[in-house]
């Protein structure tokens, strides 16, 4: 059983009280998972408990998106590109789904499948669902269109869009966040992504996240102590750098030249080569390392 809400924060209300409503909802089903994961030694059920919690869950997020879709549209706001974002994430529940049903409910496919979910829904709460109750999701795409990209440009927006990404997903404040370009420090590489830009621009973006932000990012974020690195944490990086390169997407779109994401990718630090355009995101939590490179 429940006793506390455990992912909530009271600034993820929008100020729509049947959508607050909904969110805390969604955040509980989330709560009620990562408890059922913790008495896996406990329960006999535990399998049943886990089907049930995730039906729940699914159930639960469906409904969800349908009724904020509607009400974006009886308000007019353009939210096309917010639909998106819902589909994408049912498609990965689904996914996630199949592969949970195929190893019977495995300890680390539901931890996996949490890291991930908890992830994507503080962020898209506490930064998607407020730009949309806004009714300015298109807002920032009025840069010229223009063939060739300033990289340099580029990176010093990309420095500053994964900070704020941090600062979303971690409820630290703008002071707690610095960024670093053109460093020479090498943080330790405990765990690494990389994420293929595709469409008209040919890069990779490789993240190095040392175990201590690894470790207190996912703390901040579920007030749960997690000691090690596992199928939680990873996945939680995983979305965040998924989120991340949403942002690096969104700026080269924003001058005029489309791209998208593939999903992220993980690999060791030998497959990140160290090019002129990277830069250190520094947190009191620890730190973590972004590099674009060719493909
Ligand atoms: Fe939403």
């Amino acid at each position: 059983m429940v006793t506390e809400e455990m992912l909530w924060k009271d600034s993820y209300l929008l100020g729509h009280a049947l959508i607050d409503e909904q969110h805390k909802g969604l955040f509980k089903a989330a709560d009620t998972l990562m408890e059922a994961l913790k008495q896996v030694d406990t329960r006999e059920d535990y399998t049943y408990h886990i089907r049930e919690s995730l039906a729940f869950l699914k159930e639960y997020a469906l409904n969800h998106f349908r009724y904020e879709e509607a009400y974006a549209f009886s308000m007019g706001i353009n939210y096309d590109a917010h639909m998106k974002l819902h589909g994408k994430l049912l498609g990965n529940v689904f996914h996630h789904e199949k592969k949970l049903m195929g190893s019977n409910f495995a300890n680390s496919d539901v931890k996996e499948f949490l890291g991930f979910f908890i992830t994507w829904l503080i962020y898209h709460i506490a930064e998607e669902d407020q730009i949309l109750s806004k009714g300015n999701i298109a807002a920032g795409i009025t840069s010229p269109v223009s063939d060739t990209i300033r990289w340099d440009e580029v990176i010093e927006k990309f420095a500053d869009r994964t900070c704020d990404v941090f600062k979303t997903v971690t409820g630290l404040s703008e002071k707690d966040i610095t960024r670093q370009m053109k460093h020479n420090t090498r943080i330790t590489p405990d765990v690494c992504y990389e994420v293929a830009i595709i469409g008209k621009v040919e890069k990779v973006i490789g993240y190095i996240y040392s175990k201590e932000i690894a470790l207190g990012a996912f703390k901040v974020m579920t007030s749960m102590e997690v000691d090690e690195l596992n199928e939680l944490i990873y996945s939680s990086l995983q979305e965040i750098s998924n989120i991340i390169s949403s942002r690096f997407s969104g700026i080269i779109t924003a001058s005029g030249i489309e791209c998208d994401i593939d999903t992220p990718r993980r690999v060791t630090v030998e497959e990140i080569p160290f090019t002129n355009h990277r830069f250190l995101t520094h947190t009191k939590l620890g730190s973590m390392e972004v590099i674009l490179f060719d493909k």
